[in-house]
């Protein structure tokens, strides 16, 4: 058996203190195998308030007043995904909590489903009741062992005291709900590769529209959200909108789960204010002064350089710098991490993990690691650079699913804001961070003309 912390997560999940606690809150103080233990922190107050007093509408505009948008990574407004799967005529509708967890190293869903499983249990079930779904699924990434039993129990728990089942809390309201396991493959998390997997098909993309509101599983007009975004939901229907609206940016309320990690002494899982400056956030992990880069986002994310620290945590900023904000990851580099040698460890994890539907991605990301291979190793063909980003645009024309539009930003981004270690690799064999085991060789007769870099922005 896994030996677990004191607050009942998998040792390698350590909650940061500082930032704003509102999901996380439960952790450590809610017994997670227990719904009476729940019930005394105010859980299930929120789905006896939509059930009983606000009815699906009113559920739905309170999500939209709070301003929630969705944690997996696109923003995309809660409640207009809900409106859509409920304003669709059809005799089914589904809704599943996408807990594929689909990069190891964004810890914030895990925590959430092994610390206080009700609380995405709940959430789910308000994402039920206000899209009139009868069903709700809780895909779980498989090797989340602790996070898939403490979730069954919960619903077996929830159905045993009517908050799950047949006729909620006395009301007409029913929903069966099931936990499934599913692959740990990045692309499983992909919205319609999870759906086709839960159908039992291969876990690959289908091209969007029809979005799963209008056509998900089954047919089934079904919403999917991430774990995060449904235990918002729950906070906001027990605390309400406005208290749920109180902190955060502009464009984007309430809070977000970061997992920062990399080169820092306190790796972990902290809740901030959305907006909050990047270079806050990191230092919640203990990062100091000698901060080289950010990686935000991970793999279908970028790069942002140590002077950008002030940069709002937010989705729109975050992309239009390059990167995203993805499933919350946060690496923090210092002046012994390669740019280079970072950027491809992220693309070729895109290039191992692409599902190989799309020949564009399959193909594409193998030779945009193969042109880094060559950088690095001193040996780059003269228009390599320009291939880079010629091909990194067409695969995100053409793409498929984001893992493929989004898999160059890494390297994209580096590029941008790193030209120097680029040169360094390609026309020396140098490698200005030393980290990398690279023989210094004799400069080229020419020098690459191509590496001259488009800003960052134009970069996706
Ligand atoms: C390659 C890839 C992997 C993804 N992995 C996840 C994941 O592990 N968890 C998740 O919630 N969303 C993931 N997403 C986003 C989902 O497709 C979808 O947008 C999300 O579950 C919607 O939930 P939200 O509305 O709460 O944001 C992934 C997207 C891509 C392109």
């Amino acid at each position: 058996m896994t030996k677990r912390a004191d607050n009942g997560l998998s040792p390698q999940i350590r909650v940061l203190s500082g930032g704003e606690h509102r999901v996380l809150a439960g952790i450590g103080h809610v017994d997670p195998g227990s719904l009476d233990g729940y019930r005394e922190h105010g859980g299930y107050a929120g789905l006896e308030r939509a059930v009983a007093h606000l009815g699906p509408e009113g559920v739905i505009d309170e999500i939209g007043r709070a301003g929630l948008r969705g944690r997996g990574g696109g923003g995309y407004p809660t409640a207009a995904k809900w409106r859509s799967a409920r304003g669709r005529r059809a005799e089914r509708r589904i809704v599943v909590a996408n807990l594929m967890g689909a990069d190891p190293a964004a810890l914030g869903d895990r925590a959430l489903a092994e610390g206080n499983p009700h609380l995405v249990l709940e959430g789910l079930l308000i994402a039920a009741f206000a899209t009139g779904a009868s069903e709700a699924i809780l895909a779980v990434r498989r090797d989340w062992t602790a996070a898939i039993e403490r979730l069954r129990t919960a619903v077996a728990q929830a159905e045993e005291q009517r908050f799950a089942g047949y006729l909620v809390m006395g009301t007409d309201f029913s929903c069966q709900v099931s936990v499934q396991e599913g692959s740990g493959a990045l692309v499983a998390g992909e919205e319609t590769a999870l759906l086709a997997a839960l159908a039992g098909d291969r876990g690959m993309p289908v091209i969007r529209p029809p979005y799963p509101t209008e056509r998900g599983l089954w047919g089934a007009p079904t919403a999917v959200h991430n774990g995060e975004t449904l235990a918002h939901a729950a906070w906001i229907m027990s605390h309400s909108a406005e208290a749920f609206a109180s902190v955060g940016s502009e464009a984007s309320r309430g809070t977000r789960l970061v997992t920062i990690h990399g080169r820092v002494p306190q790796p972990g899982v902290a809740e901030v204010p959305l907006g909050t400056p990047v270079g806050e956030i990191a230092r919640l992990a203990g990062a100091g002064r000698g901060i080289k880069a950010l990686f935000v986002g991970g793999a279908g994310g970028g790069a942002l350089s140590g002077g950008e620290l002030t940069m709002p945590y937010d989705y729109e900023p975050l992309r239009a710098a390059g990167a995203g904000i993805g499933l919350g990851q946060l690496l923090v580099t210092d002046d012994a991490t390669c740019m280079v040698d970072t950027a491809r460890f992220f693309l070729d994890w895109s290039a191992r993990e692409a599902c190989g539907k799309a020949i564009p991605c399959r193909i594409g990301t193998r030779r945009l690691v193969e042109a880094l291979d060559r950088i690095l190793a001193a040996t780059p063909r003269p228009n390599d650079f320009t291939m880079l980003r010629e091909l990194s645009r067409r695969m995100a024309d053409t793409a498929l699913c984001n893992l493929e539009a989004r898999a160059p930003g890494p390297m994209l981004t580096t590029l941008a804001r790193f030209p120097d270690e680029y040169r360094a690799h390609a026309e020396r064999g140098g490698c200005l961070a030393g980290a990398c085991a690279t023989p210094e060789l004799p400069p080229l007769v020419a020098p690459l003309a191509d590496i001259e870099t488009a800003p960052a922005a134009e970069t996706r």
